[in-house]
């Protein structure tokens, strides 16, 4: 195991350790150990130091550990996943997976992260990833589809998120198309589905989920948009990343074996149900556009209906956004 991870192992229990027996523990000077522990800070990681006590995290922590997701999973998730890697910090999970796929990486490779350092969003956007606070996973599938037909998978990957959510108590979430999770109109959660490949052969998918569970309001500044955390919702402080990675990857790989086979049919229903934006008042963004009008659901290729001045229309991409008070 990395010095790096191991170190942070020893200060997981939020006391204090002082340099010099974090030294003896690691084998090495307490040089290294302060190298190491400013190293951390410069990445984001909130360390206390104090003179005469040592290095401290602000509270205890559970770091994620492939052992714990897997030992967390349902046996035939266990069996569907060919590795996770585990990182301390990575620029963004979907991006050291397209890494592994174009070397080869089998369905099944999952990589999650205690921090993004470019954690990316939908259309652009960046995903704010501060250290230990959210569950940032990608999970590496790849389909004898091609990419053409793989558009309704993040419509069906929003359905696993929001089924995993579920385990956790959280019943007021829901979906704004495609696949934005909100509870309470904030984001809880968001997924970026990636396609490497042919339109029409086979082809490898990225599935990207960042889930917010327990973050500081000084580390979501830079979030331009209302949000919310698993912690806000359910009030508990100790929800397990470990189980939530392990429930999410429960959902999402049976819900994309599902859809590889079926396509969207078998979920549009289930879709439905947690709609929140049909019958509201919505713009929806195009590159050159924006449309007003009510939301009308989806049709059953996952398309989203807009009831406008001017007729129906069908999206089958763009950025929605619900006009307030409606
Ligand atoms: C959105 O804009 O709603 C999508 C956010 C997706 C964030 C996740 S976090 C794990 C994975 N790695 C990334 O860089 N992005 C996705």
């Amino acid at each position: 195991m990395p010095l790096r991870r191991r170190l942070l192992n020893l200060l997981s229990d939020g006391e204090f350790h002082s340099g010099e027996t974090l030294g003896v523990s690691l084998g090495v000077s307490r040089m290294a150990v302060w190298k190491h522990i400013k190293a951390l800070r410069e990445a984001g990681v909130d360390l206390t130091v104090l003179r005469g006590k040592g290095y401290r995290l602000p509270a205890s922590l559970e770091l994620l550990e492939r052992n714990k997701i897997l030992a967390a999973a349902r046996a035939a998730t266990v069996s569907a996943i060919d590795r996770i890697d585990v990182f301390l910090e990575v620029d963004s999970t979907n991006n050291w997976l397209r890494g592994q796929a174009l070397n080869g990486a089998p369905s099944g490779t999952v990589c999650v992260s205690e921090m993004q350092s470019a954690g990316r969003g939908r259309r652009g956007r960046s995903w704010v990833s501060p250290f230990a606070a959210n569950l940032y996973l990608s999970l590496l599938w790849r389909s004898a589809n091609g990419a053409a037909t793989l558009g309704g998978l993040s419509l069906v990957t929003g359905i696993a998120v929001l089924r995993a959510l579920r385990s956790f108590g959280i019943n007021e979430a829901g979906l704004k198309w495609p696949n934005d999770i909100l509870a309470a109109d904030a984001k809880l959660a968001g997924i970026l589905v990636e396609v490497l490949g042919e339109c029409s052969g086979p082809c490898a998918v990225i599935v990207g989920i960042g889930v917010n569970v327990n973050m500081r309001p000084d580390e979501a500044t830079a979030i331009d948009q209302s949000w919310t955390d698993l912690q806000q919702l359910t009030g508990d402080n100790s929800i397990s990343r470990n189980d939530l990675a392990a429930r999410l990857l429960d959902e999402v790989i049976p819900a994309i074996a599902t859809f590889d086979e079926a396509g969207l049919r078998p979920f549009i229903d289930e879709w439905r149900q947690y709609d929140l934006v049909s019958g509201r008042e919505v713009d929806v963004l195009l590159p050159n556009e924006r449309v007003t009008g009510t939301a009308c659901g989806i049709d059953e290729g996952g398309a989203l209906l807009v009831e406008t001045l001017h007729g129906r229309r069908w999206f089958a991409s763009g950025e929605v956004s619900v006009r307030l008070g409606s």
